[in-house]
């Protein structure tokens, strides 16, 4: 297939973003914030899905919200500054992945629709899933990849010729490796099929649908870059992988490197910024300080001699001097005293402070 024809595939199709999620696994970080709208490599996480949806040649986007609907109008607007047209559709209750959808149905205007879980960092191009999907005259394709542990994502096991079998979500046991990806093509009239004002479950109830009717269900697979951004543990090495230039970002081109320091932010002499760390606007990093793979959001203070690894800082927190931090994630605000030490899992909540050596917190203690 030419250049000119993908483009004119993705120039006639719809992309829809759910972002309505709680971000449960990610607080108290979705306290205040959306998941999608968390920073990540320097802008929230969104953006980079945005404009990989933008340099495929999509245009119209619309995106299904509902937890903190505002906050991601107040931020994109209509998508003009990025060259997209973006809509958005609140749920007043949120009524699940199918069920949202569903409820950006009035807003479509293309045949094909391409649906994205609005927290998955992928590498994968789109042009090739919308041609697979036209190629089939599917009623739906899954962007489908392997990951060595299918037990918490939705497993997909296809045939020979990339026939969907099966669809398993979060199964104990699953047959194949192979896992929904978060990003599927629709024909709008399957999509129009869901029923409506209803919750439902594009995993466990629309798919198994499509395929006890027999219909042309197919999957795409490849192999690109790809991760859920829902855990902590996911959500730093997704940042650190963007900063790096493992995961791709028509953002960040010509920008990757060891780390991403924010022109507003100070750092000092003798601080060390490794593994991909990203370093928010407006932050201070005091000298002797050691950063390996943290995310540190806008507003922070981290004193002299503090060592981090593998962590998120969130807004205005404030790292004492001589603290050590290991996979751990602070909330806005918080105080975390000189010496303190967090280890392996440990959650501070926004605006908690722990007094100069007041904590010494590990999984493992
Ligand atoms: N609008 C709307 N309304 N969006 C929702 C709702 C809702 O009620 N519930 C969840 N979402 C959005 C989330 O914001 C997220 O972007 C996406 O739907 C998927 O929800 P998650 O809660 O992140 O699901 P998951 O990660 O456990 O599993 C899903 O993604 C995996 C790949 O990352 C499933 O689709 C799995 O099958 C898949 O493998
Ligand atoms: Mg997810």
């Amino acid at each position: 297939m030419t250049t000119q024809s993908r483009s004119d595939i993705a120039g006639s199709t719809d992309a829809v973003i759910l972002v309505g999620g709680k971000g449960t696994r990610l607080r108290p970080l979705t306290v205040n914030t959306p998941k999608p709208m968390l920073p990540t490599a320097g802008v929230p996480f969104l953006k980079h899905l945005l404009a990989r949806i933008q340099a495929a040649g999509i245009q119209h986007v619309v995106l299904g919200t509902s937890f903190k609907a505002e906050v991601f109008e107040e931020y994109f607007g209509n998508g003009e500054d990025m060259g997209l047209e973006i809509e958005y559709v609140v749920e007043d209750q949120p009524l699940g992945t199918g069920g949202g959808i569903r409820n950006v149905a009035s807003k479509l205007r293309a045949d094909t629709v391409m649906v994205f879980n609005g927290d998955v960092l992928g590498g994968a191009e789109l042009g090739p899933i919308l041609e697979a999907h036209h190629r089939n005259d599917a009623d739906a394709t899954l962007h489908l990849v392997r990951v060595p542990d299918a037990r918490a994502f939705g497993c997909v096991p296809t045939d020979a010729d990339g026939r969907v079998l099966e669809f398993l979500e979060k199964t104990e046991d699953p047959p194949t490796d192979q896992i929904n990806a978060g990003c599927y093509v629709f024909r709008r009239s399957v999509i129009e099929e869901i029923p409506a004002r209803r919750v439902v479950s594009v995993e466990r109830e629309t798919f198994p649908k499509l395929l006890e009717e027999g219909r042309r269900v197919f999957g795409h697979v490849d192999n690109a870059y790809w991760r859920d951004m829902g855990t902590p543990g996911d959500f730093v090495r997704g940042s650190s992988d963007l900063v790096r230039g493992i995961a791709p970002s028509p953002l960040l081109e010509g920008k990757t490197g060891e780390a991403l320091v924010d022109e507003s932010a100070g750092v000092r002499d003798g601080a060390l910024l490794l593994g991909g760390t990203v370093i928010g606007r407006g932050t201070e990093i005091g000298a002797g300080c050691r950063l390996d793979d943290v995310v540190v959001f806008d507003g922070v203070t981290i004193e002299p001699g503090a060592v981090i690894e593998d962590s998120i800082i969130a807004a205005g927190a404030r790292i004492g001097a001589n603290a050590r931090i290991r996979g751990a994630v602070i909330g806005e605000g918080a105080v975390i005293g000189a010496r303190c030490e967090l280890l392996d899992g440990a959650r501070v909540w926004p605006g908690v402070e722990i007094p100069d050596s007041g904590i010494r917190f590990s999984s493992d203690a």
